[in-house]
């Protein structure tokens, strides 16, 4: 279902989208009110019933005379301040005079199919015209004579909808962007249950569910990334909701820089959803004729619980943000060498690591940080994107020959935004650097941040990059940004502009990503921001997949992979094998578990693998063959969230004892279920698997992937795997069980076959 419908009658739009209907209204002062988002409602004349206005004693009207019309707690599509509306609003917006007031009219509308690009900044697409449809409304202050367009696009086949705002000046004076965010929702009860996705470096999208109040509740990044403290996305869902049924709300930012993300539950029960551009230190200067584009906030609905909410998210997120040659096809294994050589490498040292992993069937050797300028530690050398002829005598260039020739490609990090002050590069430059003039600034591992809202810093480091990645032979890059942003201004720059600058970052960060994608499409960007700092919406338009975090611990990992999973698709999620005892938490985790984790990802391995004994580089090789037949399967199907590593399992087990997920096809024919056990309890109860997603009329055989339990021999009905689940009872005993599984940290994987 999808379609738009303004009915004149009680100026009232409907967008039914593929499972919800979204309903709004022009009000009689001429603003917008939110009239509905929820079930599908059949569409009708008269919806405008259910614009509720009441008398609240203090309460600032706009007509003389009617006490009962207020903003005050009337539910709006884009809030504006100085209308008497005084909770939190989407905009604030001063005016040449100092005032701080605005006042937007309907003026026009337009409903036409497909959705429009955003100027400079990455959003969802269509590749046909009929799969979306665009509703955009033009209100305009009179006064100010500023216009503000509010767009939404619902699409033919998935739960959502996607809004943005465009303010264009039309008038002569200059106003002042203030706080310009991307959507509001204003939900009709406060009935709800927040889930944030929140951590730290190692720690990233760990999600805490709390119950909303009165008052405001928010996430947000003050950091110039989207952080590992917070994600651009929360999910509204009602108490009883959970991952199989119920209704739930998620919304995400397509942005990497500062956002908010803003629930207030106002006193007369009403929630209000906003995300945007985080106003803090925002002073956009808009003159006469500009125009500001805010990114693109995405909205997705279910009735049908938290894994039909993020199989939407990761559909829409996969299939159409993501873009270009690697979009749709199967991503390399690879081997990262930071975690077996660190900066402590030649050429010498990584060859023979690159040959054996070609021999166990990897297709990509990716060097990491350490190869450029003279860089042995973290203090210098950012900025200097020259090779190491110490290290690589005969430069990038010759070394991936070399890799080549053994049959891999290669691939190489770098940390474009950044600069050392033991640089070139700063030398020649030092008013390339974010700082404030007179002041130390602030650095963080010894780095400090380059000014890409200049366009010559772009320009340079287009250049710089293009002239390693144009030899051809570098078919993939990591592309790092390591330390938060301070010290926020602009050297040369006037004081109107440092307002500006923190976004104006993030378009040249955008604007460098899209020259360099699109003169190299065939590259393949992995995103990376110390871990998982910056794995956002945003980074997904330019790289299709991203570093999840620097905590490679499997344990840890599925966790994180978990969380994560609530907006990202699994196939943009860079995983890999390391080697134990793991390099951030010490702890032993066998090869498999490692691997099991792994799997549902983007897979690949970060170790020497010279290093491990024969039997496990045997396994190696046997992981690799088993990623490349699963491929596909994991890249496209179906992904569901079974046992949450953060919730006390439902069998009493204590938090992060067991998890489990699954991967289906689009046939639903075949599946793959990862469980991992990482504590193991003694003389248990029975313990039964239960399923989800597979055909209920279908019979399958499944079959543990490392031991052929009696379980294989039998069929089970899709309906019984989904109902009852299957037996994976393991009970201990120590040496006189025969039980296979027995310690912590264990994993089984699962092949699941109709037959
Ligand atoms: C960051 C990344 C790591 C690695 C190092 C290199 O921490 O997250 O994967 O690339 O930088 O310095």
């Amino acid at each position: 279902m999808m379609n738009i419908t303004f009915h004149s009658s009680g100026r009232v739009f409907h967008l039914q989208g593929c499972g919800f209907s979204y309903i709004s209204m022009i009000l009689p002062n001429g603003q917008l009110g939110q009239l509905y988002f929820g079930a599908p409602l059949a569409d009708r004349d008269g919806f405008e019933h259910m614009l509720v206005a009441a008398h609240r004693d203090m309460a600032p009207c706009p007509f003389e005379g009617n006490g009962d019309f207020s903003m005050e707690d009337i539910k709006q599509e884009y809030p504006v301040n100085g209308n008497g509306d005084l909770r939190n609003v989407a905009c604030v917006i001063e005016t040449p005079d100092g005032a701080r007031n605005a006042d937007f009219r309907y003026v026009s509308h337009e409903i036409h199919s497909g959705k429009p690009k955003l100027a400079g900044l990455p959003a969802t697409y269509v590749e046909h015209d009929d799969e979306a449809e665009t509703l955009a409304i033009t209100l305009q202050d009179d006064l100010l004579r500023l216009q503000l367009i509010l767009s939404y696009t619902i699409y033919r086949d998935l739960p959502v909808i996607t809004r943005n705002v465009q303010f264009i000046n039309d008038g002569n004076s200059s106003v002042i962007l203030q706080r310009a965010l991307s959507t509001n929702l204003d939900l009709p009860d406060a009935n709800w249950d927040m889930t944030e996705f929140t951590g730290a470096w190692g720690r990233e999208r760990h999600p805490q569910t709390f119950r909303i109040h009165i008052g405001v509740q928010e996430i947000y990044s003050l950091r110039g990334h989207s952080s590992h403290q917070f994600n651009p996305f929360l999910v509204l869902k009602r108490p009883h909701t959970d991952e199989f049924q119920g209704e739930a709300i998620g919304t995400a930012l397509v942005y990497s820089g500062n956002f908010l993300g803003s629930v207030e539950v106002d006193n007369y029960h009403v929630t209000r959803l906003m995300m945007g551009i985080h106003p803090q230190g925002l002073a956009w200067t808009l003159a006469p004729g500009e125009a500001f584009q805010t990114p693109e906030a995405i909205t997705v609905y279910t009735c049908d619980g938290l894994n039909a909410l993020s199989q939407a998210l990761h559909t829409l997120l996969r299939t159409r943000l993501a873009r270009g040659y690697w979009r749709d096809r199967p991503r390399p294994i690879l081997l990262n060498s930071w975690e077996s050589t660190y900066m402590q490498f030649d050429e010498a040292k990584l060859l023979p690591i690159a040959s054996k992993a070609h021999e166990l069937g990897i297709d990509l050797f990716v060097l990491d940080d350490g190869w450029f300028g003279h860089r042995d530690n973290a203090t210098s050398s950012l900025g200097d994107w020259v090779a190491d002829r110490r290290k690589l005598p005969d430069g990038i260039e010759g070394l991936a020959s070399k890799i080549n020739a053994l049959g891999m490609q290669f691939g190489l990090w770098f940390e474009p935004e950044m600069i050392s002050k033991d640089s070139h590069l700063y030398r020649a430059h030092p008013d390339w650097m974010i700082r404030v003039p007179g002041r130390e600034p602030l650095q963080g591992r010894n780095q400090y941040v380059l000014d890409l809202s200049k366009t010559d810093v772009v320009n340079y480091l287009f250049e710089a990059m293009s002239a390693i990645l144009s030899s051809g032979k570098v078919s993939y890059v990591k592309w790092d940004m390591n330390r938060s942003i301070t010290d926020v201004f602009s050297q040369g720059r006037p004081r109107e502009f440092q307002g500006e600058l923190l976004h104006r970052q993030i378009l040249g960060m955008y604007a460098l990503y899209e020259r360099l994608t699109s003169t190299f499409p065939k590259v393949l960007f992995e995103s990376c921001a110390s871990g998982g700092a910056r794995f956002d919406p945003g980074m997904l338009y330019y790289a299709p997949q991203g570093w999840v975090s620097d905590d490679t611990d499997a344990v840890e990992r599925v966790k994180i992979q978990f969380g994560t999973s609530y907006a990202y698709p699994i196939s943009s999620m860079g995983s890999h094998v390391s080697a134990v005892p793991n390099h951030q938490l010490m702890r032993v985790t066998p090869l498999k578990t490692r691997a099991d984790v792994a799997y549902f990802g983007t897979f690949g391995y970060e170790l020497d693998v010279n290093a491990m004994p024969d039997d496990e580089q045997r396994q190696v090789r046997d992981q690799i063959a088993f990623m490349k037949a699963h491929r596909e399967l994991i890249d496209t199907g179906t992904f569901w969230r079974l046992i949450s590593p953060f919730e006390e399992s439902e069998v009493g087990l204590q938090q992060g004892s067991e998890a489990a997920w699954m991967v289906v096809s689009a046939d639903r024919r075949h599946a793959l279920v990862g469980y991992y056990r990482m504590i193991m309890p003694l003389n248990e109860g029975y313990r039964l698997l239960k399923l989800a997603g597979l055909d209920p009329t279908a019979t399958y055989r499944v079959h543990d992937t490392q031991f052929p339990l009696p379980a294989s021999q039998f069929t089970y009905g899709g309906d019984e795997l989904m109902a009852h689940g299957f037996d994976i009872s393991d009970t201990g005993f120590g040496p006189f069980t025969t039980d296979m599984y027995q310690g912590d940290y264990l994993s089984r994987l699962f092949e699941i076959d109709a037959v």
